[in-house]
This record gives C-alpha cells, structure tokens and sequence, in this order.
C-alpha cells in the first residue's frame, strides 16, 4: 500500500505592491521555529480580479491569507463570516479558510500592535491618554485593540477634522474617544503618540506641534524602515522615552495571524531579533551617539 501524499497546505500575503513584503520570511521563521508543514508565498494583487485571486489560492489548497494595501476593505465586504477584532475595523488582514470552503475574516493590527506596544517596549496604556494621527483606515484597524486596554482617553486628530469626529464617533460605544482637527491640538499632551497617517509615505509628517509630547511620553509610528522614519526622527529630537517604529507591529499581527491558522503561538521575540539584529536589547529609542 503506498502512503498518500497530501499537498502542502498553502498560505499566501496578497497585495500591491507586493514585491517588499517581509510576511514571506516572518512565516517561514515561524513554521521554522514550531515544526509546522506550510508553505507562504506573496501574490501580487490586481483590484478587478482579487475575488478571483483569493478563490483561485483556496482551491489549489490555500488554507489562509494575509491581505495587505490596498485589498483590506474588498477582503472585508467577501469573507463569510467576521472575526470580532474585524467587525468594527471594516477592514480584514487575515482570512482564514474553513473545511467548506467558508471565509472567516479577522483583524490582527490592533491586537499586534497592542502586543508591541505592552510587551516588546513595556509601554503601559491603561489609564494613558493617548493621540491618534490620522483618521483613515490605519486608524479605523487598530482602535478597538487600543480602547480594550482601558487608556483613559484616545483623541483622534485629523487633518480633515469631520473624518475624525465621525471614526471617533462610530467607536464612543466602546471607550473614551473624540476627535479633532489637527490644527486643534495644541494645549493639551500625551502620554503616546501614534502617526497613523500615510504622511510617512512620502518622507512627511503632519504638521504639529511639539510641545503636545508630555514629559517623558511616547511616539510610535506604525510605519516601518530600516532607517530610522521621519516621525521616529521627530519623537527622538523631542526626546521621547521612547520613539520607535512599527516593525514589531507587523511581527505581532503575523503572530496572531499564524496562531488562528495553525492554532500555535510562535516566539516573536527570536523573529524580531533576526530580522533587526538588537532589537530585544538596544534601546532603539534613546538617541544615537
Ligand atoms: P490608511 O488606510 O493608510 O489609513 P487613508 O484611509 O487614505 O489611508 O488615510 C490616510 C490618512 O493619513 C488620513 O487621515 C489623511 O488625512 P486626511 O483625512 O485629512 O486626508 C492622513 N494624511 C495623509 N497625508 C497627510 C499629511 N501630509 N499630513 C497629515 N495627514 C495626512
């Protein structure tokens, strides 16, 4: 009798542009590390076709996905079923696919990047106020992970001020949250500040002031580089405690994504230090030289 060979049960990240993802290795590191048989592969996506992409990946065994720009709202609307880290998000990053067939949609960014924040820079946030930048979909992903914590306020600031208002609005039911122009924000610090916007994109930041850092406060950019970004550079010149970038919020978030497929939590600690030799060890925030 010969034994049957079962194909390699199939993962994937698809987006656009697609071609600078670290998923691929993050993955393999982690299937490496808890002895699971998978492969992880990236799909460049195409807008007209994704549907057709991500049903194409599952019948040619693909037991998951990783959904990244500019697909994360299509994969919302598609999925069978919500997950509830991505009900509220309206964006989904991770779909995990079920014996039938059936698509569960989950959002991993804001528990990914809760985890960064409290546990990788020992960044408390229940009882701190805490300032969003950005009212887009970034910010929409990672807000429920962030009120769970219990912080004692969250304010969204917006260049466009109604977009924030009316996010910090669909989100009152769930914690302290409001929402105001960017042009508002002086008067008043915070403990974190998070740049959720895609100012970043092209080597900008939004336009505030620095004196809303509090003393010994905290900036967080949810973009990442290997250099240093231009809104760590600002955090560090204003001398936060700590100003750091979002590489181990997309550690994180693959972690969580990983744990709901293959239902096993990898070392996140041993993956960061890999792909950012000193991670664990060197204050990235304290300024250089
Ligand atoms: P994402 O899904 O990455 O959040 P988005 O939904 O297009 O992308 O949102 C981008 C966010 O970055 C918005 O909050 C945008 O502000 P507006 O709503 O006023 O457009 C913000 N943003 C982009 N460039 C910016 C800049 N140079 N300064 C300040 N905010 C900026």
């Amino acid at each position: 009798m010969t034994a049957e060979i079962k194909p390699l049960q199939r993962y994937a990240v698809i987006g656009n542009p697609i071609e600078h993802s670290k998923s691929p290795e993050i993955h393999a590191m982690f299937a490496e590390q808890t002895g699971q048989q998978m492969e992880y592969t990236k799909i460049l996506g195409d807008t007209e076709h994704f549907r057709n992409q991500v049903r194409d990946f599952i019948t040619n065994h693909g037991y998951g996905l990783n959904v990244t720009v500019p697909f994360k709202e299509q994969a919302w609307q598609m999925v069978d079923e919500h997950h509830g880290s991505a009900k509220l998000a309206g964006a989904v990053n991770t779909i995990v696919v079920a014996d039938d067939h059936s698509l569960l949609g989950a959002n991993t960014d804001g528990v990914g990047l809760a985890r960064d924040l409290t546990q990788n820079h020992r960044l408390p946030l229940t009882g701190k106020n805490i300032l969003i930048l950005g009212a887009g979909g970034a910010t929409r992903g990672i807000l429920s992970a962030l009120l769970e914590k219990s912080p004692s306020q969250i304010t969204i600031a917006n260049r466009t001020e109604l977009r924030a208002e009316t996010l910090a609005g669909q989100f009152a039911h769930y914690g302290p949250v409001s929402g105001i122009g960017l042009n508002r924000l002086p008067g008043k610090t915070y403990d974190l500040i998070i740049n959720a916007t895609s100012a970043g994109l092209s080597g900008e930041i939004p336009a505030i002031p620095d004196s809303i850092l509090h003393p010994g406060g905290s900036t967080y950019d949810l973009m990442y580089s290997d250099k240093p970004t231009a809104f760590v550079r600002w955090g560090r010149e204003r001398g936060a405690y700590k100003s750091v970038d979002g590489l181990g919020m997309l550690v994180e978030q693959a972690a969580e994504s990983f744990f709901l497929w293959r239902n096993v939590r990898p070392d996140t600690q041993a993956v960061l230090e890999k792909i950012r030799p000193g991670f664990t060890t060197f204050n990235p925030w304290k300024p250089l030289g």
